[in-house]
């Protein structure tokens, strides 16, 4: 077997490990208990760098590092992931001569990616969409919150609920709503942050938890719906919390553009209700339409109804009595739904491979060019 010598020993004390340069690929090197090991630095998942990764002691003492991006675990010893899997890093032999950390050119045991029996996100993994030429299914979003044991009228969701009513009553489409405070979800971990490929689609956290409540918004908005309605109460001149919560995992969609330049969202159209006591309607507006925008969603005309009182109005009693008599409001909600619709019988006559995202290239980043 040909060795190639790496680094010092000297550079790798006890308790540390890293990821160096051996020829074209890089090796995470690891230094524990007096035995220094090495395996492939690049994760097998999604190619985390193990060189930057966690030890945790498992199995009976036995050490493994753990991906830092989704948490992948290796042996340090084995190259083999823990309990039962049976996926398994490429292992290296190494000696060390002459004060020099030296490992093998070919890997003593190679990476193995094992097939799981079931998959329980292989319909999100393989796009399976259930939309087709004539289809028309209105999927609503609320995202208002509520204690579930003290109910209380809201007005964005009632607004929503009579457009889905009016959807199937008048068009024959398909509906079906979600209440955002009925799912268990979790917040975003922020891999995106580590780095833009650890950010994947299905989301990781959807991929780690086949449970997460953001797989059924995913299924619904990505492979079912032809169209979105998403109304929200105005909280202090903002959406609600919880669709901040649920935009943040959205991003695992509009990623597949930046790092894949592939479209996920075609052919659907999306428009709002945005309700409050006080003000801000245009301010919502602005912000839903902006990222809906950038997840590839188009928009009717007028697509959204705002409905508020203004600054004065703290009588929060009297908003939905306000609310539910008003005329402006019932025919509104016509338009929007009648506009939306019609936008998606449209849009689905147009050649949807030919659509293209405006996507800079890294190299045109301001801040990289100076
Ligand atoms: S766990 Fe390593 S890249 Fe996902």
């Amino acid at each position: 077997m040909q060795y190639t010598p790496l680094i010092p020993l000297s550079d790798l004390p006890e308790n540390t490990h890293k990821s160096v340069k051996h020829g074209t690929r890089k090796i995470a090197l690891f230094h524990y208990e007096g035995i220094i090991s090495a395996l492939d630095h690049a994760c097998i998942h999604k190619g985390g760098d193990l060189g930057e990764g966690f030890i945790q002691i498992l199995d009976a003492g036995e050490r493994y590092v753990a991906c830092p991006w989704h948490g992948w675990q290796y042996n340090l010893k084995t190259g083999q992931a823990p309990h039962d899997f049976k996926d398994r890093q490429a292992l290296y032999d190494v000696m060390v001569q002459d004060g020099m950390i030296c490992v093998s050119d070919k890997p003593l045991s190679d990476a193995f990616r094992a097939e799981h029996e079931s998959d329980p996100m292989a319909d999100l993994r393989n796009l399976e969409y259930q939309t087709t030429a004539t289809s028309l299914n209105v999927l609503g979003i609320s995202t208002t919150n509520m204690n579930r044991d003290l109910p209380r009228p809201s007005t964005s969701e009632s607004a929503l609920q009579s457009a889905l009513d009016i959807a199937a009553s008048q068009f024959g489409a398909q509906t079906k709503m979600i209440k955002l405070r009925e799912l268990n979800f979790r917040h975003c971990e922020g891999y995106y942050s580590r780095h833009e490929e650890a950010c994947t689609w299905p989301c990781s956290i959807s991929d780690m938890d086949a449970n997460d409540g953001m797989n059924e918004i995913y299924r619904s908005m990505v492979l079912w719906a032809d169209a979105v309605i998403l109304a929200t109460p105005i909280r202090w001149g903002n959406a609600s919390s919880l669709y901040y919560k649920m935009a943040e995992r959205l991003n695992t969609i509009q990623n597949q553009i930046t790092i894949h330049d592939k479209v996920l969202i075609k052919h659907k159209a999306v428009s709002f209700i945005i309700t409050g006591g006080q003000d801000n309607v245009q301010g919502v507006a602005g912000q839903l339409n902006s990222f809906f925008a950038d997840l590839g969603f188009t928009f009717p005309p007028f697509n959204y109804l705002g409905w508020s009182r203004g600054w004065l109005a703290e009588d929060m009693e009297n908003n939905y009595p306000r609310f539910f008599k008003s005329r402006y409001v019932k025919r509104s909600v016509v338009d929007l739904v009648t506009n939306t619709v019609k936008l998606v019988q449209q849009i689905k006559q147009m050649d949807a491979s030919q659509l293209q995202a405006p996507k800079p290239e890294i190299t045109e980043a301001e801040s990289l060019s100076e």
